[in-house]
This record gives C-alpha cells, structure tokens and sequence, in this order.
C-alpha cells in the first residue's frame, strides 16, 4: 500500500479528453494520483472485480499496493502476473490468458486493468477486446512509452514471428490513469525509449513542443515531474486529437502518429523482439526518416542535422549498424502502411509538420543507410 498512500498534489493534475462520443474517455496526468484509482473504478458501472494485468518487473513495485488500494474500495481484485518483456506479446500469452480469465470467472461486468509498459497494455487490451466477445478495459501505463502513445488511442494486439502488432484490434478504455513518479522506478534505457516517442510527436506533428524539448533538455534527463506532466498531457493531447478524427486509421492522418515507425519495426524485427526497445528504434527511425524526406527534396540538411543533434543531447542512438537492405526492404514491405505492394512512409516537410508518402522506390529507401 506505501507508494501509493502518498500525496496526490493536486494543482499538477491535468486532464485529457478522448472526445470519441460514446467510447470516449478522460486521461489522467497526474504527480501521487495512484490514490484516484480507488474511487474512479467504483465510479463505472457495476464494477465489481477487476483483473489486474501486471509484469514480474511493475507488480513489486505498484501493481501489488494497487491491488491491495483497489480491495479497500470493495473491489474484488485477481492479478495476473506476466514474464515482463516483449515475448509476452504473443498469441500463445494471450491464449494463456484467455483460459484465466475462464478459470477466475470474469464475465461481462469485470474489468480488466493495465498496470504497466506497452506490452502489458497491448496485451491486455487485445484479451480483453476478445474475451467473451470484448470485456471493458483501463490503462494505468507506468513507462513513459505507454504513457505518452500506446495507451491511449485503443490500438491492442500482439505481434507474430515476423510482424510487429500485426494481429490486433482498436478497443478503446474505459480511461488512463498517468502517475508521473511511476517514472522514477523505469530505468535509464526505458527512460530514454520513452522519450523517442515524445521527439517524434515534436519533429512531426507540433514544432513548439519540438522547440520545447530543444530548450529542456538536462530537466527532461533528470526527469523533473512538473515538465514531464505538462510533456505527457501535451503528447496525448496531440494523439487525443488525431485519434478523435481518425480513430481507425482509414482516412491517413492517424498514420502520422508512426512517423519514423516504418524503420523502427523493421530494426526491431531484425534485432529479435525485445532486443531493440521499442523507442529507442523509433528516435533511430526519426532519423532516417529525416534523411529519406532529404533524399526526396523535401527537407534540407539542417533538418536532419538538427534531428541528429536532439537524439546525441538526449542520448538517443541516431544509426542502426550492421543492416542487410534487401533485408531490411522484405520487412518494411510487411508494415500495415504498404498498399498495393509499394512502401509508404510518414515523411516531413517541416519541423511539426509530415505527410503519408506513397509510392517510394525501394532503391531510394536503400540511399537513408549509406549517406551521414
Ligand atoms: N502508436 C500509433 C497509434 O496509436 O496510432
């Protein structure tokens, strides 16, 4: 129960609306507000019993006090511990879960809780978006990844040998909950994989946060919390609004939020899931992106120089070595953005500003891993 018996300082509370009708739902950023969790589950209809999905890294540390939290407010808790790290996304782990939730007796009225980084939201999110035909959801994201994109927005799944994500569903929450100091426990690696994320909503889609970032630079390492809540309420406001417009990613400007994500997944495929963290693969793609944007005229140099330059300030790795391109190319043609067997990227023409970019040879693409 200590962690989250603490103070809840309420003039840093923000909150973040999901405006999707009936689906929508609030974000809650927050720095000691564990301790809303109690009353907002009893605020949902008929909540009786949660099953609270966790990892053997995040249960020790807030999953067991949230847990314990949960029962004071009359809520019947079953927590489900899973091995932490990107393996788990599997259909053989959601299988797994499937016949747990059979055997604890979840049915229609319980809800299943997150509590942790993208793979527990993911998975969770798609057993539950499954199970008994969908069973409500809630997100309590403790890594600055999930935080600021994969917990918002109802993408869920789990990925196969050769594909990231690629069997899922869009099952939005109930809500998010984000307790800032959750971040203080995350170590360094996943820290800064949190923070590729929050360049990439910078560089394409809002030049000011962009700026923002350039200017806290040391804050933003020795992860002050004031800033990191207004960082986080800002990126999800940023996802909020795209999601609300194009919630299922039909229309093309949902795609945006994976700007530098085509290069990510295929350096992530390639490394062996859990070898390259997900963000740090995405500040690598950032970068890429960038020089693909210059190879096809759309960015100037200073563009990409000033990209490379943000990534080595905050240490983020700016290069994947050791990369067969034919390799490379058979795995990007496998990302969800390919249409009619011809690659398409998130590109930009300016800070704070991209595009989705159709039909881009594979030999232009092949240029990105042999210029600086
Ligand atoms: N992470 C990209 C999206 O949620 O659409």
């Amino acid at each position: 129960m200590s962690e989250i018996a603490g103070f809840c300082d309420q003039s840093k509370l923000q909150k973040v609306r999901v405006d999707l009708k009936e689906r929508g739902y609030d974000i809650e950023i927050g720095v000691g507000n564990l301790v809303h969790l109690g009353p907002l589950m009893t605020s949902f209809a008929q909540a009786r019993h949660v099953v609270l999905l966790t990892d053997g890294n995040v249960a020790p540390l807030y999953a067991d006090s949230i847990a314990g939290h949960l029962a004071a407010y009359d809520l019947t808790v079953d927590m489900i511990i899973l091995e932490p790290g990107e393996e788990s996304k599997s259909v053989a782990a959601a299988e797994c879960l499937w016949e747990r939730l059979l055997e604890i007796g979840t049915d229609r009225q319980s809800i299943v809780m997150a509590v942790g980084g993208g793979v527990v939201g993911d998975l969770a999110g798609f057993v539950a978006a499954t199970y008994s035909r969908g069973l409500r959801f809630f997100q309590v994201p403790t890594t600055l990844l999930a935080q600021v994109d994969s917990s918002v927005g109802g993408k869920v799944g789990v990925n196969l040998a050769s594909g990231k994500n690629m069997v899922g569903a869009f099952h939005q929450p109930l809500g998010v909950l984000i307790d800032t100091q959750t971040l203080d426990t995350l170590d360094d690696a996943q820290y800064l994989a949190g923070l590729g994320e929050v360049l990439k909503y910078g560089v394409s889609l809002d030049a000011s946060l962009f700026e923002l970032l350039e200017a806290n630079v040391e804050p933003l390492r020795r992860r002050d919390h004031r800033l990191l809540t207004d960082i986080i309420a800002r990126c999800c406001r940023i996802k909020a609004d795209i999601v609300e417009q194009d919630e299922r990613e039909t229309t093309g400007l949902r795609a945006k939020l994976n700007y530098g994500h085509t290069f990510a997944h295929a350096y992530e495929t390639l490394a062996g899931y859990g070898t390259l963290l997900h963000g740090l693969a995405v500040a690598i793609g950032l970068v890429d992106a960038a020089k693909l944007a210059r190879e096809l005229g759309r960015v100037d140099d200073d563009f990409v120089k000033r990209q490379i330059e943000l990534n080595r300030q905050f240490g983020l790795p700016v290069r994947f070595d050791g990369i067969d391109p034919d390799q490379v190319i058979g795995f990007m043609l496998r990302d969800k953005k390919v249409v009619g067997g011809t690659l398409r990227f998130v590109l930009p023409t300016e800070i704070g500003q991209c595009e989705l970019v159709g039909d881009i040879a594979s030999e232009t693409v092949k240029q990105v891993w042999v210029c600086e």
